[in-house]
């Protein structure tokens, strides 16, 4: 039997022939002549010289290969109450089109094209179409709002926006075509033309020069074949939190995706082509890339587009009809979704409802997983629950469960071990490795593996400064934890002003930048404090401009609609109190980790470097009038 130790030691062994091992499971047009290639100063690509295209070996060679009649796409939505079925087949000629019409309209290889879509399979296929044609596409998640829609379009600068004429929230429509114009007005540089996909449920008024009807346009045109593109051409951009407003447009090449996310799908989420595979994101995330689009298409799987939530849609049952009722093999979650379930569904009464016999393993990332919530999960469902860690910089598993190689003991509060590629190292401060079961920052030692991102777009100086800058010779990944004796890792904390609301990566410096321009304040932070459901929630202090004496609460909502308005629901800020003064080092900088202790009431030292101490006093009382600490 092979083991994961096997493998592991296999390709430190030897890391060129392990993934051009790798690679033979890709369509290439022309073979890579090695795996790595060194550009030098801590700089890589993976496979640059082989030309590939992501579309063919998602979707065509698959009908190549007798697949056309499997099932590639379900889309389960139980806000419409449909469920909708696109083979293999029909997504390639779907596809075909799709990117026929956009290279019609003038889209070639290198052009930007921006996705603002909901959960619907069109999502899915105006990637894919991109990726035909060789344009890259930078997904925006729909619960954004116009203003950060604007900022990615004048970094990305795309020719075309394809979006959809509404999403569907529970109870409530989101009007994205409004979103869209109101982003284009704002921003900078404008697209081209806009495709709008309409929806029943909303019709969207096309402006007229700009706009095309997504099916009107791809009426008559030639189908578009698939372009190779070299292995080091981008596939996408993704856009990240940092710790500013200005979000980090992660790059991923096309062939080194294509190699990791293909390995991934067997090595670490146990399935055969042919099997069902379902990742409970959004296509706006990094995992609604890897793992609702492409990996599962990669592989030959079928995937799930899920239009609906844990809990309420209709009920905490969902889930476990979903993985029924299409025989899901492999489910992917965030932790937070459990935690919705189990607050409606302590007992898991509705797990008895449905069969899940087929059902292997539930995989669990975005956040910390709690204890309780995998060991509530484990013993509802009777299954094995794997956390694993990654990040939208990596785009696949860093440290997780190699369970289609070998089940590893599970270590409930740790997401096990380094993935293959991955020399996963603790250092102190100064860079050092910690021992053992001490903690410090967790570094990858250069270079990452294939399907990493290889810089930030239009952004290599921020790129090294983000990642590369502060331990020469490995890759920063702004995490803090530990390894213990058996090479376990565990993630406790970040280690700058990025918090995890409902398994989503926000920026508390995004949100300070949206109360910093509100007319009556002066200064203000943005903390992210324990939330039993979400993981952190946000909250704000501002202080006011002197001689402002409106009341506080007129001036606090104000701020929550701004953040809501300029950022979008999903940063789900709704707490903010007026504060004279923000505790302070002597330099100046704000103790934001001393006002999560004192919101999460745990107890901290008081920093030697403060500047008074009295301030503490009223953030806590402060703290106090939100309701703060819990418990
Ligand atoms: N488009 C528009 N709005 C969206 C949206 C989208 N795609 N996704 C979320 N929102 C809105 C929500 O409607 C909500 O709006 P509200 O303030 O009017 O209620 C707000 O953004 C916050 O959303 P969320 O944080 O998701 O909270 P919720 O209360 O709606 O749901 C959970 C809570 C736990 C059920 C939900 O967060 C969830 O399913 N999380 C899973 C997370 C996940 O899959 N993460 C991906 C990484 S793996
Ligand atoms: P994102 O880029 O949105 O996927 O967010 C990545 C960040 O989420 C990581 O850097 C971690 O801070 C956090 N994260 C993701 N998965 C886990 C996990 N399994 N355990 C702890 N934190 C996680």
């Amino acid at each position: 039997m092979t083991t994961y130790a096997d493998v592991y030691k296999s390709w430190q062994d030897d890391p060129d022939a392990f993934w051009m091992k790798a690679a033979e499971a890709i369509d290439w047009d022309e073979k890579p002549s090695k795996a790595l290639f060194d550009l030098g100063d801590h700089m890589y690509e993976w496979f640059a010289d082989g030309r590939v295209n992501t579309c063919w070996n998602a979707v065509d060679r698959h009908v190549e290969q007798g697949r056309g009649s499997q099932v590639a796409i379900i889309h389960d939505s139980p806000i419409t109450g449909t469920v909708r079925k696109i083979t293999y087949a029909e997504l390639r000629n779907r596809v075909a089109t799709l990117a026929g019409a956009l290279r019609a309209k003038g889209v070639e290889k290198g052009d930007r094209v921006i996705i603002y879509m909901p959960m619907v399979p069109e999502a899915l296929e105006a990637m894919l179409a991109c990726g035909r044609i060789g344009a890259i596409h930078s997904v925006v998640f729909g619960g954004f709002a116009a203003h950060e829609l604007a900022v990615r379009i004048d970094d990305a600068q795309p020719k075309a926006i394809i979006a959809a004429s509404c999403g569907l929230e529970p109870g409530r429509v989101v009007h994205y075509k409004p979103l869209l114009d109101g982003a284009i007005e704002q921003s900078s540089h404008k697209p081209e033309f806009c495709v709008i996909f309409q929806r029943e449920q909303e019709v969207a008024r096309l402006n007229e020069g700009r706009d095309v009807d997504w099916h009107a346009f791809q009426y008559g045109v030639e189908p578009a074949e698939c372009v190779p593109v070299e292995g080091n051409h981008p596939c996408y951009i993704l856009y990240t939190s940092g710790t500013t407003g200005q979000p980090k447009g992660v790059v991923r090449h096309t062939a080194g995706h294509l190699v990791a996310l293909n390995w991934s799908m067997k090595n670490i989420y146990n399935v055969d082509p042919g099997e069902v595979f379902w990742a409970a994101s959004d296509v706006g995330w990094v995992v609604g890339h890897s793992y609702i689009c492409y990996a599962p298409l990669i592989h030959g799987n079928t995937t799930i587009v899920f239009e609906g939530k844990p809990v309420g849609t209709p009920d905490a049952g969902t889930f476990w009809r979903v993985i029924a009722e299409h025989d899901v093999k492999s489910f992917f979650t965030a932790p937070t979704a459990f935690r919705a379930v189990k607050r409606d569904d302590p007992k898991g009464e509705f797990v008895r409802k449905y069969d899940l016999s087929g059902l292997r393993a539930v995989y669990l990332a975005g956040e910390r997983a709690d204890p309780d919530t995998i060991n509530w999960a484990a013993d509802v469902l009777g299954k094995p629950i794997y956390d694993h860690w990654w990040q939208t910089e990596t785009g696949w598993t860093i440290a997780g469960m190699p369970a289609g190689i070998e089940a590893l003991p599970v270590k409930v509060g740790s997401p096990t071990v380094p993935m293959p590629g991955y020399d996963v190292q603790i250092l102190d401060e100064a860079g050092h490795p910690m021992p053992p079961g001490e903690l410090g920052a967790i570094a990858v030692k250069l270079p990452l593996p294939p399907g990493t991102l290889p810089t930030l777009w239009n952004a290599e100086t921020r790129f090294r400064k983000s990642y590369l800058d502060h331990f020469p010779g490995y890759y920063e990944t702004g995490d803090a934890g530990m390894i213990d004796e058996d090479g376990y890792l565990y993630i406790m904390a970040r280690t700058d002003d990025v918090i995890n609301v409902a398994g989503h990566r926000l920026s508390t410096g995004a949100m300070e930048e949206v109360l910093a321009n509100h007319p009556d304040v002066a200064e203000c932070a943005v903390i992210g404090v324990s939330d039993t459901l979400k993981g952190q929630s946000p909250v704000g202090f501002v202080c006011l401009t002197n001689g402002v004496n409106r009341p506080h609460e007129e001036i606090t909502s104000e701020c929550v609609a701004m953040v809501r308005d300029q950022i979008g629901p999903v940063a789900a800020f709704k707490q903010a109190v007026v504060v004279d003064r923000l505790p302070k080092t002597r330099s100046g900088k704000i103790l934001r980790a001393t006002m999560v202790k004192i919101a999460d009431g745990d107890a901290f030292k008081m920093p030697a470097t403060i500047d008074d101490p009295a301030i503490l006093d009223e953030i806590t009382e402060a703290l106090k009038t939100l309701g703060y600490p819990k418990s």
